[in-house]
């Protein structure tokens, strides 16, 4: 495994911070690597709203390993970005490195489970910079996971990307402005993350674009209550944080 390269680790220290990918919801798609690394580690700590509520990481490596013991800590999930909003969010990962320090000065290999790859829009790396500015030197490793969006591609039998085609992997949480802005490119794929409550507006965009042929969206991906739809039939009302949209490129439609 190697180390992440935005944090050197030398000078080495006891413990070892591991980020694993469990997928967006399908314990299937947990990797070996993944299942190999959650049963051999001394701590497996999951992210949770509430400390009596299971975390959707959590529920995907329960399914897998439902003996396996899970120590919960609690996060801010708000995506508020007022500076009320941050400091929630940093006071909690200022709480969760409190608890990873006790556990990696004791020398444990800690796996931190997150939903879908640790290095595509997830918690993991806010709470590894936390802990490095607190425990400079400790050892950060991560174990990819496979992306709410791949997972999205396969369940629709949807090509993202072929021959030299590009992709943008954009957020909506805020507005639909870089959904716009990834469109410009009509040769582009565009998955977006984080719009589920722009939904009507991105599926409006899209068809100003001329590029709802193909759109799908995907919530609750491996979990239940998943649906998988085109976009185009799911343009009247927001969807849950938890969804997915996949625009392929435009030009494909003219191919035999
Ligand atoms: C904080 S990001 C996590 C991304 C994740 N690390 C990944 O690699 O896919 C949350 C966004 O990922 C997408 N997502 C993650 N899991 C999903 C799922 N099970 N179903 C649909 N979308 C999902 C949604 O767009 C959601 O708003």
């Amino acid at each position: 495994m190697a180390s992440s390269s935005l944090h050197p680790p030398s000078p080495a220290r006891p413990g070892l911070l591991l980020g694993v990918g469990v997928g967006p919801g399908d314990p299937q798609l947990l990797t070996l690597q993944a299942l190999s690394a959650l049963r051999e580690a001394d701590r497996v700590v999951a992210p949770t709203t509430a400390p009596d509520s299971e975390g959707r990481a959590e529920s995907v490596v329960r399914q897998a390993l439902p003996d396996l013991a899970v120590d919960r800590i609690p996060f801010s999930m708000t995506s508020d970005d007022t500076p009320e909003g941050a400091a929630a969010r940093a006071d909690s990962h200022q709480g969760a490195a409190d608890r990873l320090v006790g556990w990696l000065d004791a020398g444990e290999t800690v796996a931190f489970v997150t939903l879908g790859d640790p290095n595509v829009y997830s918690t993991f790396p806010s709470v590894a910079a936390t802990l490095l500015d607190r425990r400079p030197g400790t050892r950060v490793e991560t174990l990819p996971g496979i992306c709410a969006f791949q997972a999205l591609a396969s369940a629709t039998g949807t090509v993202l990307l072929d021959g030299t085609e590009t992709l943008a992997l954009v957020t909506a949480l805020d507005g639909t402005a870089p959904v716009k802005e990834a469109l410009s490119d009509p040769s582009r794929a565009v998955v977006v993350y984080k719009g589920g409550r722009h939904l009507p507006e991105i599926a409006a965009l899209l068809a100003d674009q001329d590029r709802l042929e193909g759109a799908v969206v995907g919530e609750l991906l491996g979990l239940p209550g998943q649906t998988l739809r085109p976009v185009a039939e799911a343009a009247g009302e927001p969807a849950s944080y938890l969804a997915t949209v996949i625009v392929p490129p435009a030009p494909r439609r003219l191919q035999p």
